[in-house]
Order: structure tokens, then C-alpha cells, then sequence
């Protein structure tokens, strides 16, 4: 017979009591709870209302509910919990908060720092992307963070952008109504580049959406002499 409860271990962490992050067991019942995320709000609601985490749109869309679970990353709203134990972490290679939350502010400065956004100029006016199936993958990034944990690089080098700043570098170079070709590409190609990336495919397993940042890195390689 099949059990009624999951088992879940979530990290916990309070800077205000804590010295250092401890896992807490929990056994809550199957009904009504699928996913991690609906384990969490279960905790939350009826085991320990101070457990702290991020979610918003429940759909996978926002991006706002990584975490690691049970040996992969992924988005806790999309995460099916499995029979056995099920350990709950929060990102790696960003400061923790309290509990699940962490400081995003490392990814979002990468992020910034690569201008993801349309730089037009007159030059490139009346242009536009070249092939709109090039871009489908690169713009479904939900900017979760998901693949910077994964990077074993982001961990070890501060200066490397990651693998999702990467992806909308590619983005760009994919358009042909972007004007700052030469500058996105010279951002990226120095020492603590591109280059620094060692094919460990991590960000791809670890991407919700498939967005495949590897191949994306691959690409701007390519586009380098
Ligand atoms: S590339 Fe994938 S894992 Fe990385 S931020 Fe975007 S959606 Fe998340
Ligand atoms: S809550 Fe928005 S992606 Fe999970």
C-alpha cells in the first residue's frame, strides 16, 4: 500500500539564531501535496510558519522558486517530491538570507553587467533578428538562477557572468537590429570569460526551461576569432 506521507528535510538557517544551517525533518501528509513547493507552503502553514522561501506564479513562469531538491536544481512549483526522503536546499553559490531565500543581487549584477538588453543605433534601424526559431530557447530564460548554482565556475571565479548572462549575450548577437555587436563580444571574450566555461553541461541539466546555456556559450565561442 502506497505510503500516506513524505518524508522532507529542508535547510534552515535564521542569521539572527543561528551560527550555522541545520536540516529540519518533517512528515507531512500526501494529500493535496504533489510538488515541493506545495510541501513547503504545507510546512509553512501547518508545521512552522517562520520557514522562509521564495514563489509567486505557482506556473513556472515567474522564475522566483529555485531551489535544489533530492540531487538537482530545479523550480520547487514544478518539482515532484518522491517517495523516500526529500532534501530541500537553496541555491548554491549566493549568500543565504534565512532558509530558501538567498541574495540574488551576485546573478543580478552579472546579468546587468552584460547589457541584456536592444542597444539600437541609426545604423541598425529597420533591421530585425535574423531567424525568429534561433531565439526561441534563448528568450524562454526565466532568469530563475538555477544554472548559475549549477556552474561550478560562477563559484569559483566572482568575475565570470554565468551561464544565463551568456544566454542574452547570444540573444543578441542573434539580432541584427543590435548595434553593440563588437562590444558584447569584446564584454565576454576576456580572461574571466566565455573561455572560462569547461563544457561541464551542469547549467544545462539544471535549466527548468531547456534553454540549453551550454550551447549558447558553445555559440559565442564560435562568434569569437
Ligand atoms: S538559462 Fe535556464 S536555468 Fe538559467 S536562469 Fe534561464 S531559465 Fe533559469
Ligand atoms: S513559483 Fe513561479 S516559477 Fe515557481
Amino acid at each position: 500500500m502506497k505510503a500516506k506521507t513524505w518524508k522532507i528535510s529542508v535547510f534552515r538557517f535564521d542569521p539572527l539564531k543561528d551560527t550555522e544551517h541545520r536540516f529540519v525533518k518533517y512528515t507531512i501528509p500526501r494529500s493535496g501535496v504533489r510538488t515541493v513547493l506545495d510541501a513547503l507552503i504545507y510546512i509553512r502553514d501547518h508545521e512552522d510558519d517562520t520557514l522562509a522561501f521564495r514563489a509567486s506564479c505557482r506556473q513556472g513562469r515567474c522564475g522566483s522558486c529555485a531551489v535544489h531538491c533530492n540531487g538537482r536544481y530545479g523550480l520547487a512549483c514544478e518539482m515532484p517530491l518522491k517517495s523516500g526522503k526529500n532534501t530541500i536546499r537553496p541555491l548554491a553559490q549566493l549568500p543565504v538570507i534565512r532558509d530558501l531565500v538567498v541574495d540574488m543581487e551576485p546573478f543580478w549584477e552579472k546579468y546587468e553587467s552584460i547589457k541584456p538588453y536592444l542597444v539600437r543605433s541609426s545604423k541598425t534601424a529597420g533591421r530585425n533578428y535574423r531567424n525568429r526559431r534561433e531565439l526561441e530557447k534563448k528568450i524562454d530564460c526565466i532568469l530563475c538562477g538555477a544554472c548559475f548554482s549549477a556552474c561550478l565556475m560562477t563559484g569559483k571565479n566572482p568575475a565570470f557572468h554565468g551561464p544565463a548572462a551568456y544566454v542574452a549575450v547570444n540573444r543578441f548577437l542573434h539580432d541584427d537590429s543590435d548595434a553593440i555587436t563588437g562590444q558584447r563580444l569584446a564584454m565576454v571574450k576576456g580572461e574571466n570569460g566565455v573561455f572560462r566555461c569547461h563544457n561541464m553541461f551542469n547549467c544545462n541539466e539544471a535549466c527548468p526551461k531547456n534553454v540549453e546555456p551550454a550551447e549558447n556559450i558553445l555559440e559565442i565561442k564560435k562568434n569569437i576569432d
